[in-house]
Formats: structure tokens, C-alpha cells, sequence
């Protein structure tokens, strides 16, 4: 195992789950800001998992692609990558000339030195599968039974409310899962960090504690706009639960301001708000992946 680094507690809990050993790195900075990497444990003819959290993934790629070259120049028998928060995939599409489309160039530039890659709930709206862009094998586990559990424990009366149609696809196991009704709110989005969001007719679930639920929080424009207007409707409290909590620009603080709590996430991105853990569901991705190589 060999983390990047801020992933040193999921590659500790990924080497208990798979009894792999853990690797030795050193990554930092030289003072003209490029990255120094180097790999001090034997990897010629092992097979290596590198650990990345890919929340601001830019600082974070060079790092990651030159460990993972590394590793394969060093004689690695397979280099794979475990990265619960897989970035760049809401650019899915060119929506103006000219556009880079970085869904599918962030896929061929990481599918460069990787052998595989397991990630957790990725954005897929108009690309529908990963696979359609990562020509390497790539798995994805889903944190929907996980969120689940977490809501029939801690909101018994849930209604839970997805941020727009194409959220359904996952929104609809969670309702499932939870025993608890579901609406879609119909979102508009204005630009980077604005939307225009309308709650559905939902007059009849006022009884129930609204929980927001989302993919991915970034700006929070989202969760923050529909937190208003529920209030505004005199619904009590609500709570939002996400997948991949990024908080762009103080969004975990802002969400809080605006009445929303609590705000959860599972740990795909180490963050205060991290409630519901999946190290397991990547560990058993990884021994799938490993079915016929054994893991290093
Ligand atoms: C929509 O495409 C996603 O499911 C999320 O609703 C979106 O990424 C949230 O973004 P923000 O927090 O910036 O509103």
C-alpha cells in the first residue's frame, strides 16, 4: 500500500482489510513548488495500491502519476489506484466551443500509469458508465446502503429530497434502503457557484424531517438554497447527508449558517462532518479486482 498524502488512515485500514503491507514514501515539495517522489520499499513484482484523496485534485495529480510511473519503472507487477472521491466528472460534456471535455481527458491522463482504479459513487450524468471513459478497469462501489442505515438510525421519520432528476438514480436505493419517502427538487444551474432551486408539492410529508441528500456537496449553493426554502414552508429542521463532502470555499460552515444540520458525509474525503465509513466496501472492491493477482 502506498498513501498519498492526507490518505495514511485509508491505506491503514485498507492494508487491516486486505493484509496487505504497508509501503514507504516520501513526497514534499521542492521550493520551486515541483513534487519530489520517491518509493523507499521494494516494489519490483509486487502489486502496488496507491492510496489518493482527489478532493482539489490538481496540486495532487503530478504526485500521484509520478508515484505510480515509478512504481512501474521500479518493476511493479500492477500499479492500481484507490480513490474514494474520483474528480472531474461534472464536466461531462463540451457546452461551449472549445471546452475541454475533462471527464474523458482526466480519464486518459490517469489511465496512463494505472493499471485499475476503485472509487466510490462517481458523478455520472451524461457519461452513464465509467468504463465508457476509462479505458482501464475501473470499479465503483456504492456508499447507498451505507447512507441508508445511517438515516433509518438517526432520522427514523425521514423524507428524503434529491437535488435534481438525475440524482433519482441513486436517491430512489437510498429512499429503499431507508423505509422513507422521496421528492426531487427541480434545480436550475445559473453558473459555478449560483442555482435556482424550487421544492416540489410535498405539503403532505410536513410531518417528517426533510433530509437533503446529495452526491456530492461543493459550493452547497444547492442544499443551501433548498435549506431556505424549507424553512420558508415552516418545515422543521433539516438535515443533509452526502456522499463526497468537497465544501468549496467555507460550504460545510455556510450549510450550517444557514440552518441545515447536521450535515454528514461518509469518508471519502477526511473531513469533520465524516460519519459513515466505506474503507470496507473498497477493500472487498480491490480483492475483487485482485481475484486472480494476489495483493502486495
Ligand atoms: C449535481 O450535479 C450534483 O449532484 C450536486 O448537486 C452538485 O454537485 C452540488 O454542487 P453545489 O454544492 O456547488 O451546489
Amino acid at each position: 500500500m502506498l498513501a498519498l498524502p492526507g490518505t495514511e488512515a485509508l491505506a491503514a485500514h485498507l492494508g487491516r482489510d486486505l493484509g496487505a503491507e504497508p509501503g514507504e514514501t516520501e513526497i514534499r515539495r521542492f521550493p520551486d513548488g515541483e513534487s519530489y517522489v520517491r518509493i523507499a520499499s521494494p516494489v519490483a513484482d509486487r502489486s502496488v495500491v496507491v492510496t489518493a484523496a482527489l478532493d482539489r485534485p490538481d496540486d495532487k495529480i503530478v504526485p500521484l502519476l509520478l508515484l505510480a510511473s515509478t512504481a512501474r519503472e521500479l518493476g511493479a507487477g500492477a500499479v492500481g489506484l484507490v480513490a474514494p472521491y474520483l474528480p472531474y466528472l461534472r464536466q461531462d460534456r463540451r457546452f461551449h466551443d472549445g471546452e475541454a471535455i475533462s471527464a474523458r481527458r482526466f480519464a486518459e491522463i490517469l489511465s496512463g500509469p494505472l493499471d485499475w482504479v476503485v472509487t466510490v459513487d462517481p458523478h455520472l450524468h451524461r457519461i452513464p458508465d465509467l468504463r465508457d471513459i476509462y479505458p482501464i478497469p475501473v470499479r465503483a462501489v456504492t456508499a447507498a446502503p451505507r447512507v441508508a442505515a445511517w438515516i433509518r438510525e438517526h432520522v427514523p421519520d425521514a423524507l428524503l429530497i434529491g437535488p435534481d432528476e438525475e440524482s433519482r438514480q441513486w436517491v430512489e436505493p437510498v429512499a429503499a434502503g431507508a423505509g422513507a419517502p422521496f421528492v426531487m427538487l427541480v434545480k436550475r444551474r445559473l453558473g459555478d457557484r449560483e442555482v435556482a432551486v424550487e421544492l416540489p408539492a410535498m405539503d403532505r410529508y410536513r410531518e417528517r424531517t426533510p433530509v437533503l441528500l446529495d452526491d456530492i456537496i461543493s459550493t452547497g449553493a444547492t442544499l443551501i438554497q433548498a435549506t431556505r426554502l424549507l424553512r420558508g414552508r415552516g418545515f422543521v429542521t433539516p438535515c443533509a447527508v452526502a456522499v463526497h463532502g468537497v465544501f468549496a470555499e467555507g460550504a460545510y460552515a455556510r450549510l450550517l449558517a444557514a440552518g441545515c444540520r447536521p450535515v454528514v458525509t461518509c469518508d471519502t474525503i477526511p473531513h469533520p462532518s465524516n460519519r459513515i465509513e466505506v474503507h470496507d466496501l473498497l477493500a472487498a472492491a480491490v480483492l475483487d479486482q485482485h481475484r486472480t493477482v494476489p495483493v502486495g
